[in-house]
């Protein structure tokens, strides 16, 4: 594997599911395979669960890790091709991801979208630029439209908290924020809850569809309580519409998800990224409650991380 920015294939996310588990059971199993490599990880973004679970990872394959928080602590980088470096912009792509692709052996990547110029968002411009210039293989850790290793580990927890024969029913339910949020998350945890096969249906208010590109073989319900109906897994997570690019549209009725919504439900198991706004997103009962996975979610991108890891040395 020289790069992982998306879901690929099932027998690819089978593999690396079934891997993580193993490092899950065993985290220090490979634990010298990575002596002498090295990971540059770059944030343009914040980030608590990323930054640690993929350090983590590489600790326990013995690849050494070096952060880079290259929105505050290196020269402003020019992302355009072609231009008259003559303002605020001291370093060009081209050279600063050429020099990172000559230290590391893998780079890790982290450049949210701009929610505001929608064609270069949606080529996913940012981590194409240093893919283009570094020469390395690179693991995204959240593009403008996909955050693949959130999504390998949401996998993990599906299939190690479903035990039955038949496809589980997947909801992945829009929710209120006050800000304008980015769309990876929800893309790329449809795009790999039906490339593993599951059954997913996404709920949202009339304006918050997705793009199609993600969303192809999903059941789009526009009534809440009639999607959550037989859920084995509710994932929360708000979006900024994709049509207009990146606004908040009015919402009449309250998405937050509560306990009361879930009450003919006892099985459903309530998932989320995090950082999530609580009792705007999610309510305090449902979060501290036995149906959050959470906590197994966050602990899972170390394992998920870690299979993509082993799989790139
Ligand atoms: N879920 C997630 O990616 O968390 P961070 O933004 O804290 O890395």
């Amino acid at each position: 594997m020289n790069r992982f920015t998306q879901f690929e294939n099932k027998t690819i996310a089978e593999t690396l599911i079934e891997k993580a588990l193993e490092f899950k059971a065993n985290p220090l199993k490979n634990n010298t395979k990575g002596q002498g490599k090295r990971l540059g990880l770059i944030f343009l973004n914040p980030s608590l669960r990323t930054r640690v679970s993929t350090q983590l990872a590489a600790t326990n394959l013995g690849v050494d890790s070096f952060v880079l928080n290259m929105d505050k602590e290196t020269w402003a980088l020019e992302m355009q091709d072609g231009v008259l470096m003559n303002k605020n912009k001291v370093e060009h792509i081209k050279d600063a991801a050429a020099v990172l692709g000559g230290y590391f052996d893998m780079l890790a990547i982290r450049a949210f979208p701009t929610l505001t110029n929608k064609e270069e968002d949606t080529e996913d411009f940012t981590i194409n630029q240093f893919i283009k210039y570094s020469g390395i293989p690179v693991i995204s850790l959240e593009s403008a439209i996909r955050h693949p290793l959130q999504s390998l580990a949401d996998m993990v927890s599906i299939r190690e908290s479903f035990q039955e024969k038949r496809k589980p029913k997947v909801v992945l339910t829009w929710a209120p924020h006050i800000k304008s949020i980015p769309h990876a998350v929800a893309n790329s945890f449809s795009e790999w809850a039906l490339g593993c096969g599951h059954d997913l249906t996404i709920t949202h208010p009339v304006g918050y569809e997705l793009d199609e590109q993600f969303t192809q073989g999903a059941t789009i319900e526009y009534n809440q309580k009639k999607a959550l109906e037989d859920a084995d897994f509710v994932y929360v997570k708000n979006w900024s519409a994709f049509n207009p690019y990146g606004k908040i549209l009015k919402v009449d009725e309250n998405w937050l998800l509560k306990e009361s919504k879930l009450a003919n439900n006892q099985q459903a198991k309530i998932m989320h990224c995090l950082p999530v706004r609580r009792n705007l997103e999610l309510s305090d009962e449902i979060l501290d409650g036995n149906r959050s996975l959470v906590q197994t979610q966050a602990k899972n991108r170390i394992f998920a991380a870690q299979a993509v890891i082993d799989a790139m040395i």
